[in-house]
């Protein structure tokens, strides 16, 4: 069984995937995490973010082993991922390591941008989870204030909320693979649920899908 989970940042994708796979016993990959490898790697070694080449080369050598999910949570390094995502050649490199992920015996629960769309697109149950841009900037602002990387002011909450809309726009309106609500899946809206209301529905979902 594989569970493919798409939505936009903090939607709350990543949490529902987790508490999902951890539901079924099933191993999890937060695709993210991936683009965050390559986008931290390029800003690391001073390479320019729209050197498709370069990015494409450190995609193909990325090691999953290698990627530090505390590490890859900045918020310059989710707006580096965004900027190579876009690279064709760069999501081309990705897609053999997600796609060997999504068939291992048993399953798999995977989270990203387009699970549903292009890397599994034959999943049994498919979820888009979203929520309005501005719960989703509350949910990242209070992250990165816990964390100490930002203060806790209006003005930091607005950069935050700018931060959401240009992503947003970044991954809905690339030419390759852009955030769309794939066909079959099931949209639950977060904006007034909380975490425990929000598996409820996501399993809830995967359970009529498998049905
Ligand atoms: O947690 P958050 O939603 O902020 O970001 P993420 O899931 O870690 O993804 C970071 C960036 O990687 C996104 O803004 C997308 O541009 C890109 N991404 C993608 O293009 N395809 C995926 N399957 C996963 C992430
Ligand atoms: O993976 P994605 O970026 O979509 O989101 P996440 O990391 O699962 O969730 C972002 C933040 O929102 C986390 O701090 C969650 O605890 C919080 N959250 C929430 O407050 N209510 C929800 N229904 C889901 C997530």
């Amino acid at each position: 069984m594989i569970i493919a989970i798409d939505g936009p940042a903090a939607s709350g994708k990543g949490t529902l995937a987790r508490r999902l796979a951890a539901h079924y016993r099933l191993p999890h990959l937060d695709t993210g995490l991936l683009y965050r490898g390559v986008g931290r790697i390029m800003l690391d070694r001073g390479f320019p973010l729209d050197n498709v080449e370069i990015a494409q080369a450190i995609a193909e050598n990325l090691d999953l082993a290698d990627l530090d999910a505390e590490k890859l949570r900045t918020r310059d390094t989710g707006e580096a991922a965004s900027v190579v995502a876009a690279h064709g050649p760069v999501r081309q490199a990705l897609l053999a390591l997600q796609r060997t992920f999504a068939s291992q015996t048993g399953g798999a629960v995977l989270d990203g941008r387009d699970i549903a769309t292009v890397i599994a697109p034959d999943a049994e149950a498919k979820l888009f989870i979203t929520a309005s841009p501005e719960e989703r900037a509350r949910r990242r602002f209070r992250e990165l204030v816990g964390r100490g990387e930002l203060a806790d002011t209006a003005d930091s909450y607005q950069a935050v909320l700018a931060d959401i809309a240009k992503r947003d726009a970044r991954d809905s309106g690339r030419a390759d693979a852009p955030l769309i609500v794939a066909p079959g899946a099931v949209v639950i809206d977060t904006t007034d649920l909380a975490i425990e209301p929000a598996f409820a529905a996501a399993l809830a979902a995967v359970e009529a899908a498998l049905r």
